[in-house]
């Protein structure tokens, strides 16, 4: 095990010290966007004034032949925005595919000092983390990079789901980790062919009634459920974010906003948005709502100290809730600085 303060060191001679705080942002969308395609890329100007995060995505999705076109359209779309407090992160290829090396070389070497997030898909284990914290360090320290670059880690493989709590703490460059269902259900022999969401088969029925006609009622259920609730243990733990990836079906966006509301109130900060019409779902869902803000808002003034046991409305609150309210307001607070609607609304 590396000892705290070997952790913290920077890993090559050079290169900016490692976080030991994450920056405090609002993420509450991840928009993808193929920079292989000009028409798409020249509406990022347009696009950064709706969403708190603007991915460039050069893995899954990108076809073969337009890998090398999708990464140098990401960098010049990196060099000709000013993305002012909108994230920039790229999604780059897998580490063993022909495509990687380039990709984090060529982005570091060219828009490194704006970069803010990598997105890592296929992470295994806290090996695959290592390696690119060890690349990237040098890569910092080469082209003089002045703050670390920071590593997102896709969960989507079985064995990345058994190694999440070692990847959550590989490094301090660790910023979170995002659910990939689709990946996921491939590794593990899941019988689906969907990108995220439930299966209308997979549920549970209500008890039997002997002599009823009547159909038994179905349940269906959250394929998703253990999983999340896996990974948001394991970055609430190292101090990391928690994110949904992404809803293939653009056609249901009330199976959207429940999956991403299942993610936001197990503890998720975001979700991806694959399609414009994801972006309003994101943040409408990890807003929270008005109506929870001005309930823990009654809790924190009535609980000035956040200590003892008052009663409000019937129900008991303590510390414990004391601290849940304080989360819901912390949150609300960083979207009111960014909403002058929100803000509004939340009356802070
Ligand atoms: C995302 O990359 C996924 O595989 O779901
Ligand atoms: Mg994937």
């Amino acid at each position: 095990m590396k000892l705290p303060r070997q952790f913290y060191q920077p890993l090559a001679i050079g290169a900016p010290a490692p976080l030991r705080e994450l920056p405090v942002r609002l993420e509450r969308m991840i928009h993808f966007v193929p920079p292989h395609l000009e028409k798409i890329t020249a509406k990022v100007p347009e696009l950064i004034r709706q969403v708190d995060v603007v991915l460039g995505n050069l893995e899954d999705a990108i076809p073969a032949d337009a890998k090398t076109a999708a990464r140098n359209g990401f960098i010049a779309m990196a060099k000709a925005t000013d993305f002012g407090a909108t994230g920039l992160w790229t999604r780059i290829n897998a580490l063993n595919s022909p495509w990687a090396l380039d990709d984090i070389t060529e982005i570091i070497a060219s828009i490194g000092n704006k970069l803010d997030v990598m997105m890592l898909p296929k992470v295994e284990g806290g090996w695959d983390i290592h390696y690119l914290d060890q690349l990237l360090a040098q890569l910092e320290a080469r082209h003089a990079i002045n703050k670390p670059i920071l590593i997102h880690a896709i969960l989507e493989t079985a064995q990345g789901v058994n190694n999440v709590e070692a990847i959550a703490a590989a490094s301090p460059r660790m910023h979170g980790i995002s659910l990939g269902p689709a990946d996921l259900a491939a590794s593990r022999g899941m019988k689906t062919t969907r990108v995220g969401g439930g299966h209308p088969d997979y549920v549970v029925l209500a008890d039997a009634v002997a002599n009823a006609e009547a159909a038994r009622e179905k349940f269906q259920q959250d394929l998703w459920h253990y999983t999340t609730a896996k990974m948001v243990d394991a970055c609430a733990a190292a101090g990391i974010k928690p994110f949904y990836g992404p809803f293939g079906d653009f056609s249901d966006p009330a199976a959207c906003e429940a999956q991403f509301r299942n993610a936001f109130l197990m503890g998720c900060a975001g979700a991806w948005s694959l399609h414009p019409s994801q972006i309003a779902i994101a943040k409408r869902v990890f807003s929270p709502d008005p109506g929870e803000v001005a309930i823990a808002q009654k809790i924190l003034a009535a609980m000035p100290d956040g200590s003892g046991a008052v009663m409000i409305d019937g129900k008991m609150q303590d510390d414990a809730t004391w601290k849940q309210a304080k989360v819901v307001i912390d949150l609300a607070r960083l979207v009111a600085a960014k909403d002058p609607d929100m803000a509004a609304r939340y009356a802070l």
